[in-house]
């Protein structure tokens, strides 16, 4: 399968602080990869180089084959490519039905000449009010539709961000941490239908998690863990389980 996104010696610094080091990995598409590791470790500084938010020091960065590097967030975005953020931002004044049904891509109301032929598109968008609406009910926040996002929990928002970025329809899909305060079952549940978005539209996932013990179990391809700013190892989960220097970098050799 082709490569979807290609990270080639990927550094960035803070000032004196590196946090992410000479990192490389690929993904391809229709391919379902973790991205896991301690606190502070590069993870998201990766997402935010990747995602045109931060400019690397040093590294190449090719998104759907195009240099990423010379490229803003929207252009980004606008290859396909969706991210969630770590700290969910959505737009609080809005329902989280509203949240859903911001504009995705390509959408033709973002032109004021195709929005003038609307009344030909209206089927268009009975059908996207549907999908959203199914969106919430899978995620199990259909109750919710009509409250503001500032009245959610911490969880539920969680849960209307990843609804929101499943809406664009993207190719590449960026996670941060989506299911971090998401009660178990659901948790378990949202990663089954990443898995399955992945296998039946091919698309591709990026997902950072923190905790190893939950990623080993959710048939992710493969893993890649980095420890202080460098990639510590990539394999699937089974190596991943297996490798010694992971089982020290988590445990402090302990184990
Ligand atoms: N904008 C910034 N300015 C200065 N330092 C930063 C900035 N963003 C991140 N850092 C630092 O870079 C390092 C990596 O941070 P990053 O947020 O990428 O880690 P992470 O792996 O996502 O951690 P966590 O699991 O806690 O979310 C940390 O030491 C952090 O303090
Ligand atoms: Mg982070």
């Amino acid at each position: 399968m082709p490569s979807v996104l290609k990270v080639k010696d990927l550094t960035k610094d803070f000032g004196g602080l590196r946090a992410v080091d000479n990192v490389s990995f690929e993904v391809s598409k229709g391919e379902f990869v973790g991205l896991i590791g301690p606190n502070g470790c590069g993870k998201t500084t990766t997402f935010n180089c990747i995602s045109g938010l931060l400019d690397p020091s040093e590294g190449d960065i090719e998104i759907f084959e195009q240099n990423a590097i010379v490229l803003r967030p929207d252009e980004i975005q606008g290859l396909g490519l969706t991210r969630t953020f770590q700290h969910t931002r959505l737009w609080r004044e809005m329902t989280a039905i509203e949240n859903l049904l911001v504009p995705p891509r390509n959408q033709f109301g973002d032109n004021p000449f195709y929005g003038i032929l609307s009344y030909f598109f209206r089927e268009e968008e009975n059908a996207r009010v549907a999908r959203a609406y199914d969106t919430l009910a899978e995620l199990e926040i259909t109750h919710m539709a009509h409250n503001l996002t500032s009245e959610l929990s911490g969880g539920q928002s969680k849960l209307v961000d990843i609804g929101r970025a499943f809406m664009g329809e993207p190719e590449l899909l960026l996670l941060d941490e989506p299911v971090a305060g998401v009660a178990g079952p659901l948790a378990d549940k949202i990663f089954n239908n990443l898995r399955r978005a992945v296998t039946e539209k091919q698309i591709s996932v990026l997902v950072i998690e923190h905790n190893m013990d939950f990623i080993l179990r959710r048939g992710v391809d493969r893993i890649i863990v980095m420890d202080q700013g460098e990639i510590l190892m990539q394999g699937t989960p089974d190596e991943v389980k297996d490798s010694k220097e992971v089982i020290e970098a988590y445990l402090g050799g302990a184990a």
